[in-house]
């Protein structure tokens, strides 16, 4: 070999290692999202279910099939045992098992547990923001389903918090579609490996209960996408088993007989194959109804009179009836429903045990809003003058509705004070006197939200009197907050602490005392943005205050209900009655919704989303990122390093918001993408991953009906709140 090819080949031989080594390296460079997304596995698979059911169906007589389409006393899908179908019983619902013993004159006492836990709702555990523990809750009550027999719960509830108004709010999960979707996918795998099918409900853009069965909601295809479906999308992606529709018309058509909704947006566009169901009495056109993608009309087929003839006739195809039935074959196969019993009494000895996810999901659910001059905590068995005043004090206060949970060893708020400060004294009509003389006030307030109405968003007079009475009189003036959802506090000045205690469940008020003597140290964050009024809300004007509240109450009930129960009165009607009534609530803000409608349009609110004071104080520092610049495939890792740079232990939520820089369309100043709770000893220094695909990163367009994502700078910003940024930094996605 000449010394020119010894050169030659010595050169490229070099391209060659270099080129290696630099794939090497870019191999090495590229993260991987650790993060795996939770995911149920059903015990059956689809296949042999599919085979099973189709088997079935083929020996059906017409009757035989009408009937299990159609929902069978109220609350059950009707069995079959010649096919080895079992009857199968439904019950409400996301914070706890509803026991009932009757319906409608109709017996359900052989499926009533004798006590259920009362858990804190749903948005309080979404207020955690810890989704392992929505693993747990839900798990919890998936047993409790187990012991009474439950195959299908009728939760969890996921639509979304557009109006702080919605009489519902209490049993969904806030604001924000990314942090719902990690709370529902976890909910769902956690009811579902206990062997009881999750119902995701209701679909979808109910996000109010006014006259709830004649209100149409007007909202376009992208917040569609982008805010109303993410939390269905990651239920159905973590194997949820059933869907309900919901009440509301959209865009003109009713969700639980649309073909929109039910075939395009949730059969072809998330992929669900499994049980839909409507919500009880929400159809009106039976032959809708078949052609929707519908599988099941509940409580019991009213539109379906006439069906029968449809079929005989052929004005109706056999083969939709066939195939609704096969899906709910199918969905009860594949959960092993017709080979194994549902009922399972083992799990009552587990009860304790949901007792402590009870108290443990208040503990981090509870928000401390206020706490000026760090009058809170005030430590156990202090001997400070302490007056307790105000309503729910001596009763828990739950939703209500179908969603509502009595609960058993209530703890009631004066129980869990009284207990550690001995020198309280509990007040229902507490003097000037009173108010003066204490070192401390706690008044307690709040709503009673219920299903099928919403209700103010202020506090009723009397209730807003006392605070501002009690907070003139007495200097260290604490609130405590029992609600669905937000509520008007912008005059509270003079009251230097405020407590958001949800509504608490059985056990929460314990938590609350935890919380207000320091032996728990708060760390819940607010699920969705407290506005200053209500009229700073997108969702203002849906109907007028007066309308809503007040005149239709007095006009269709025509009962006259003391002023202090108003707010939470407004009426419902029957589907037909709904035909005259209806009423369009336009989504005109699109995609602003919550914190993304306040930052965009720059109004402050009084509480923005994602806050929550603790008794300690956390540092962010030392953001790195994985590379400056990605490709639209790669994964960014985020790492941050959080100190707890005060005196006591404590949790926080590091926050992680992503915002276009040029969007080309009109796109939120920063939407969170990511978030973890650390747990900080005082003075501990932690360093967090979190990590961004390209979800983080896309939009979905009404051009090309996808999402897209563009080439160009995006900003992160981290914090502890929507509001409370406190790093700043870009990435380039190419
Ligand atoms: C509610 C549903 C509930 C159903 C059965 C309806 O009124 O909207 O959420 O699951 O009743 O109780």
């Amino acid at each position: 070999m000449n010394k020119f090819c010894t050169i030659y080949l010595s050169a490229c031989l070099f391209v060659f290692i270099t080129a290696c080594s630099e794939k090497t390296n870019i191999q090495t460079n590229r993260i991987m999202n650790p993060v795996k997304k939770p995911k149920f596995e059903t015990p059956i698979s689809t296949e042999v279910a599919q085979k099973k059911a189709d088997s079935i169906v083929v020996l059906m007589s017409l009757d035989e099939k009408l009937d299990l389409i159609k929902g069978h006393n109220s609350f059950f899908i009707k069995g079959y045992e010649k096919y080895g179908i079992p009857k199968v019983y439904l019950s409400d619902a996301s914070q706890g098992v509803h026991i009932r013993e009757s319906f409608l004159g109709l017996d359900l006492s052989d499926y009533a547990l004798p006590k259920s836990v009362a858990f804190p709702n749903t948005l309080c555990l979404t207020a955690t923001w810890n989704p392992n523990l929505a693993h747990d809750y839900a798990k919890s009550i998936g047993e409790e389903c187990r012991a009474g027999g439950i195959g299908v719960l009728l939760g969890p509830g996921m639509n979304m918090y557009r109006n702080s108004q919605n009489g519902r709010n209490f049993e969904y999960m806030g604001e924000d579609p990314y942090l719902a979707a990690r709370v529902v996918e976890q909910y769902v795998v956690g009811v579902q490996n206990t062997g009881v099918i999750a119902t995701l409900k209701h679909f979808i853009a109910n996000n109010t209960d006014y006259r709830r069965r004649a209100s149409n909601s007007v909202v376009d295809e992208r917040a569609l996408h982008e805010i109303y479906m993410p939390a269905f999308k990651s239920g159905v992606d973590a194997g949820a088993q059933a869907v309900m529709t919901s009440y509301n018309l959209i865009n003109g058509e009713w969700a639980g007989q649309s073909d929109f909704v039910i075939n395009h947006l949730l059969r072809d566009e998330l992929g669900f194959s499994n049980l839909v169901m409507s919500d009880w009495w929400s159809i009106n056109d039976c032959k809708a109804l078949i052609n929707s993608g519908q599988d099941l009309e509940m409580p019991g087929g009213e539109s379906m009179t006439n069906l029968k003839s449809y079929v005989e006739n052929g004005e109706v195809a056999i083969e939709k009836i066939d195939l609704m039935c096969i899906r709910i074959i199918k969905t009860l196969a594949q959960m092993n429903f017709l080979d194994a019993p549902i009922k399972d009494n083992s799990y009552f000895e587990k009860f304790d045990q949901h007792e402590q996810v009870a108290l443990q999901t208040a503990r981090e659910g509870i928000v401390l809003l206020r706490n000026e001059n760090n009058v809170l905590p005030i430590t156990k068995d202090s001997d400070k003058k302490i007056l307790l005043t105000g309503i729910y004090i001596d009763e828990i206060i739950y939703g209500g509705g179908s969603g509502e949970v009595k609960g058993y060893n209530k703890v009631t708020m004066l129980d869990a004070l009284q207990k550690v400060y001995p020198n309280l004294t509990y007040k229902s009509e507490a003097t000037d006197e009173d108010l003066k003389g204490a070192d401390v006030v706690i008044v307690s307030v709040g709503t009673w939200d219920w299903e099928g109405c919403d209700r103010r968003f202020a506090l009723t007079t009397e209730q807003e009197a006392l605070v501002q009475k009690a907070s003139t009189l007495n200097n260290n003036t604490i609130v405590i907050v029992n609600s669905g959802g937000g509520i008007r506090m912008n005059d509270w000045n003079h009251v230097k602490a405020i407590v958001y205690n949800w509504y608490p469940g059985q056990i929460g008020n314990v938590a609350l005392a935890e919380v207000l003597t320091g032996v728990t140290n708060p760390s819940g964050k607010l699920p969705m943005t407290i506005e200053k009024e209500f009229s700073d809300s997108p969702a203002y004007g849906y109907v007028s205050e007066e309308t809503s509240f007040l005149s239709d109450h007095k006009k269709y009930l025509d009962t006259s209900i003391p002023e202090s129960e108003l707010n939470r009165w407004s009426f419902d009607t029957s589907i037909d009655e709904a035909k005259d009534l209806l009423y369009d609530v336009e989504y005109k803000e699109g995609v602003l919704v919550g914190y993304r409608w306040y930052d965009t349009k720059n109004i402050t609110p009084l509480f923005p989303f994602g806050h929550g004071l603790s008794f300690t104080t956390f540092k962010l520092d030392d953001v790195q990122l994985s590379s400056n610049e990605i490709a639209k495939s790669e994964t960014l890792k985020v790492t941050v390093e959080v100190e707890n740079t005060g005196k006591v232990n404590g949790a926080t939520t590091i926050q992680l918001y992503v915002g276009e820089e040029k969007a080309t369309i009109i796109r939120p100043v920063k939407e969170l993408k990511a978030f973890k709770k650390v747990w900080l000893k005082a003075g501990e220094k932690k360093s967090i991953d979190l990590y961004l695909e390209q979800d983080a990163f896309s939009y979905w367009s009404p051009h090309t009906k996808k999402w897209e994502t563009n080439a160009g700078k995006f900003n992160i910003y981290i914090g502890q709140s929507s509001a409370a940024i406190e790093a700043e930094t870009k990435v380039t996605v190419r």
